[in-house]
């Protein structure tokens, strides 16, 4: 099948592989002119898809990359996977959303397949997306994207795939896609099922989370290890799922996907009460995390030299987006800490550059990556560990 892929991210470009490793032909369509031009030069950008393999499909001809939108016109199918970030007020932002259809509206002049991958709320696929293409009889999926960056077991091909047609031709033509490089197939009976089922998922991981840093919080106030109790808890092999605590939630999901679901919820006259809270704990998490800082190196940071390790929102993935490590940062340099980062992932970010690891008064470990030395972090006067994989330091 011809597909066009609009967006090259995380998501898009994961998705181009996938369909050209089936032997379909993929034009991966995105506004960024230069992401274009490294992915056409076989440098990818994202962790799970190495150079080789996209070069590899770059010279088979099944896969490009374009900036230049009347690529739309020469599909069977067309995959949205752009960003649905939030407004500076926290409310869903489908500014880049629109503007695809706005695209497909203008340069699509053949019926074809429209398939959404981007994460939104309930009622997006028909309203945003169907509702305002008008003139051209297409079939609409919803096909919401679940892949987790840095994850090397679960990818593409053995996560399984949720469809929900808004008819059962578009459904079927949607499996019979996806089918190609996907194991296992879903369908569920509306797309609206399927948008919420995704929100649901990410909603469950950010309650959970919120959780298990309500309780770090409660168990560090008890003087005792909140992940020794967890560790514990997870022992007991029915009923129960562990979580991990740690500086907060970033990335495009957890933080995000939820405020998508309150969003609906409030519109139809339901309050997203679990949301909302956990939401509170989770952007709270940071302030935490500094306060147990200037603590635990002596009750004040001022004018001494801090070092945060790691500033992606996970391990061993450079991506940036909504980090905690961004507000850790800034709270320590308002009590007067002087803060350098260090991420060889991340490399420059915010305008200042990755620091190398010597001996600080203060270490925070935001983030471990594998590639940090835990014998590097040891150096420093004081540490203070988020991620549970020092031992002996002081941490949650
Ligand atoms: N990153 C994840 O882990 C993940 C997982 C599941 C779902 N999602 C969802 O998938 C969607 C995409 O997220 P992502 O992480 O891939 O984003 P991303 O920022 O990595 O990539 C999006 C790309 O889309 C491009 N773009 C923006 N507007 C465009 C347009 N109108 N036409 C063509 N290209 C355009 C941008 O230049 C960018 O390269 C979001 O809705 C997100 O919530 C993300």
């Amino acid at each position: 099948m011809h597909v066009v892929i609009m967006g090259q991210g995380y998501v898009g470009l994961t998705i181009a592989m996938g369909a050209a490793s089936a032997g379909h032909k993929v034009i991966g369509f995105d506004t960024n002119a230069t992401l274009v031009t490294n992915l056409n030069s076989g440098i990818s950008h994202i962790e799970g898809i190495s150079n080789l393999v996209l070069s590899g499909f770059l010279e088979s001809k099944n896969y490009t990359a374009t900036a230049d939108p009347s690529s739309l016109c020469d599909s069977e199918i067309i995959i949205i996977a752009v960003p649905t970030p939030l407004t500076p007020g926290r409310e869903p932002d489908l500014t880049l959303l629109n503007r695809a259809v706005e695209l497909i509206q203008s340069e699509v002049k053949n019926p074809v397949l429209i398939i959404n991958e981007s994460t939104s709320y309930p009622g997006t696929l028909r309203n945003e997306i169907a509702g305002r293409i008008v003139g051209m009889s297409h079939l609409y999926a919803s096909s919401p994207e679940r892949i987790d960056p840095g994850n090397t077991f679960w990818g593409t091909k053995n996560t399984p795939r949720l469809i929900g047609g808004l008819s059962i031709d578009a459904s079927s033509k949607a499996r019979e896609f996806y089918s190609s490089f996907c194991d296992k197939i879903i369908e569920v009976s509306s797309p609206e099922v399927a948008e919420a089922a995704k929100l649901f998922e990410n909603t469950f991981r950010q309650v959970n989370i919120a959780l298990v840093n309500e309780f770090a919080q409660i168990a560090a106030a008890l003087g005792i290890s909140g992940r020794e109790v967890l560790d514990a808890a997870a022992t007991k092999p029915y009923g129960f799922m562990e979580f991990n605590p740690g500086p907060g939630v970033g990335g495009h999901c957890i933080p995000v996907d939820p405020t998508y679901l309150a969003y609906i919820a409030n519109k139809v006259g339901v309050p997203a009460t679990f949301i909302k809270r956990a939401n509170e704990v989770n952007l709270g998490m940071p302030a935490y995390v500094v306060k147990r800082v200037i603590t635990g190196a002596g009750g004040s940071v001022k004018g001494k030299s801090v070092v945060v390790i790691g500033v992606s929102y996970k391990a061993n993935v450079s991506d940036t987006r909504e980090t905690p490590a961004a507000p850790i940062i800034d709270l320590l340099r308002e009590a007067g800490g002087v803060v350098s980062w260090h991420d060889p992932l991340v490399g420059t970010w915010r305008g200042e550059t990755s620091c190398a690891i010597e001996k600080f008064d203060v270490a925070v470990v935001v983030t471990k990556h594998n590639e940090v030395s835990i014998s590097d972090v040891k150096k420093s006067e004081y540490i203070f560990d988020c991620t549970g994989s020092i031992s002996g330091a002081d941490g949650i």
